[in-house]
């Protein structure tokens, strides 16, 4: 998979993926990560990327042209599956719309900055709008990096353990059950005597049963 990021701070966006499981994912060849510096595309003597709104109002909005030039320049290189803007009005990431997602080979993601960008942005040029979650942030970098692991992460081969990405919270609707590692007694805190009984067959009923207890009590919004 391919991630062409489109941004006016790249410096927000570049430490996620130098490290762990990301840093792993870039260095094997399964995702590679691109950034471009939308500054780089303005046709402005003093660089600008962004203007006052038309009609008024507080805050600067990011133009379409820069915008538009770099997205033109990607294009005649490859073709794209999706063209995704970050913004808090999209739709909300979801775990099923990141394994949708982590199975397209080339995106270019935009980041929004001051008040958004030229409406004709939206109109024209970008095919999915993605919110991280119902509350604002400064810029769509975070929410960049936060779309980029929930997908890369997916990429067969990305985790060590082929079936760890299928047993997260929300891949079968439901929280994962808790989980602990040795010592089976610290402190006089116990593990749960079925984990270590060696039954497969009873632990693995005995998760069910917690994962269900978990999210009706946690989530339950998530059995409706
Ligand atoms: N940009 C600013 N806030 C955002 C959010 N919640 N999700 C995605 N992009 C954003």
């Amino acid at each position: 998979m391919r991630i062409d990021i489109l941004t006016l701070f790249p410096e927000l966006l570049k430490s996620p993926f130098e490290a762990s499981i990301l840093k792993r994912a870039l260095q094997s060849g399964k995702a590679s990560v691109h950034f471009h510096n939308v500054r780089d595309y303005s046709t402005h003597k003093q660089k600008q990327v962004d203007d006052y709104p038309f009609g008024g109002g507080a805050g600067m909005v990011m133009m379409v042209e820069p915008i538009d030039r770099c997205i033109k320049v990607l294009k005649k290189e490859r073709d794209y599956d999706a063209i995704i803007y970050l913004t808090p009005d999209g739709e909300t990431l979801t775990q099923q719309n990141a394994n949708h997602f982590s199975t397209l080979n080339n995106i270019i993601l935009l980041c929004g900055h001051y008040k958004g960008v030229d409406q004709r942005v939206r109109d024209h040029l970008i095919t999915h709008e993605i919110s991280i979650g119902d509350f604002v942030l400064s810029g769509g970098e975070l929410a960049a990096a936060v779309f980029c692991d929930s997908l890369i992460r997916l990429i067969p081969g990305v985790l060590g353990d082929e079936s760890s990405a299928l047993t997260d919270s929300f891949q079968d609707g439901l929280l994962a059950p808790p989980i602990y590692t040795r010592p089976a007694n610290y402190n006089g805190w116990h593990v749960p005597d079925i984990l270590t009984s060696g039954n497969t067959p009873k632990v693995e009923a005995w998760r069910e049963e917690k994962a269900l207890e978990r999210t009706k009590k946690l989530r339950p919004d998530l059995l409706r």
